[in-house]
């Protein structure tokens, strides 16, 4: 799989990220190793996780896909050729939500136990706290990395000044820097108003600051659940805005003239942009259909038109 630059960390990872959001839960260990596997056979080794995956499905306390994904690790003896992430600061039960210093260490332990490993490779911080100073926030993350508990930090769910404020605060400090941020993106865009609760959507703002800085933005939620093509899904209530009919016909056209689906031509868009899109599946045709937007080059006009697609 080919590679891309991590903001400025000098290291490259894969361009389609694996999400392993539901490993452990949705997924049952066979299950999840064999999407594990096909994705490394592809030549992915960016995989995504985090603390709190995934307590809100029933059965689930939160600490289900880390688990998984290091048996699995141990198992095929791969953690080294791996680039794994995982995240801090949602709650979930037992943990409160925040960035204190304290949280931080404890959950950086809590990841490196369940996972077996030594080192997370890229630690985020995986929502604002707009309570706990941005300093102590910013020193414990420091202190993960001179420990060598974590390689590279990253943010997710932030609003673009918030990012800015931490990266000049770590720039006077000396501290390691957030490299990457982490925000929910699709090809629609959600109406005027909208929420999506503690999920941020990239928005314009944001889009613009990652173009002018070395930060990669990376995608979640990229297919909305599937209801881009699959009938038992629904296009969510918050992407139906004046622009959705004709962003939606702007994807089928191009996707016709492709020979692609629209997953893929959605996909195809955002690595074109320079945005690491996640990629999650329950099946192996699903992700062999994403990883296969690999393999699509839209033209600079297909690009343009899906970019100016609007009412
Ligand atoms: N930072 C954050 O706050 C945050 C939030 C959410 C997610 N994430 C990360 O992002 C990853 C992906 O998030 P997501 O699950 O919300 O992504 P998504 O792309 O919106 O949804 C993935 C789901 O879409 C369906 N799907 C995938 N490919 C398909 C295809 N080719 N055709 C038809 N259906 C397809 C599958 O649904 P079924 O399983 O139902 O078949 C799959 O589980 C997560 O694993 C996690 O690592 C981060």
């Amino acid at each position: 799989m080919r590679t891309v630059p991590l903001g400025d960390t000098g290291v490259e990872v894969s361009a389609l990220c694996l999400g392993a959001m539901y490993f452990g839960t949705h997924q049952n260990q066979a299950e999840s190793y064999r999407l594990l596997d096909h994705y490394v056979g592809a030549g992915g080794t960016f995989i995504d996780t985090a603390n709190i995956y995934a307590h809100w499905v029933e059965g689930g306390r939160g600490g289900e896909s880390e688990p998984v994904l290091g048996a699995w690790m141990r198992e095929r003896g791969s953690r080294d050729r791996l680039f794994i992430a995982s995240k801090v600061g949602f709650e979930m039960p037992g943990v409160e939500r925040g960035l204190r210093a304290s949280q931080i260490e404890a959950e950086c332990e809590k990841s490196l136990r369940r996972m077996g490993i030594d080192t997370i490779d890229l630690y985020y911080a995986h929502v604002d706290d707009r309570v706990t100073p941005m300093a102590e926030t910013l020193e414990a993350f420091h202190r993960l990395i001179q420990a060598g508990k974590v390689r590279f930090i990253g943010a997710s769910n932030f609003l673009a000044w918030r990012l800015e404020e931490a990266r000049w605060l770590s720039a006077q400090n000396g501290w390691t820097n957030y490299c990457c941020i982490q925000q929910r993106h699709t090809y629609l865009r959600p109406k005027y108003g909208a929420s999506t609760g503690a999920q941020v959507v990239a928005n314009e703002d944001l889009l613009d600051y990652c173009r002018s800085r070395p930060i990669t933005l990376l995608a979640y939620s990229v297919l909305l659940a599937g209801a881009y093509t699959r009938a038992d899904r629904t296009i969510p209530h918050e992407y139906a805005g004046p622009d959705t009919d004709a962003r939606l016909a702007t994807l089928q056209q191009v996707a016709a003239e492709q020979n692609a689906t629209p997953n893929q031509v959605i996909l195809a868009w955002m690595l074109q942009h320079d945005i690491i899109p996640l990629i999650a599946a329950s099946t192996i045709e699903q992700m062999q259909e994403n990883l296969d937007a690999l393999d699509l080059h839209l033209s600079d006009e297909q690009m343009q038109r899906l970019d100016r697609a609007s009412a």
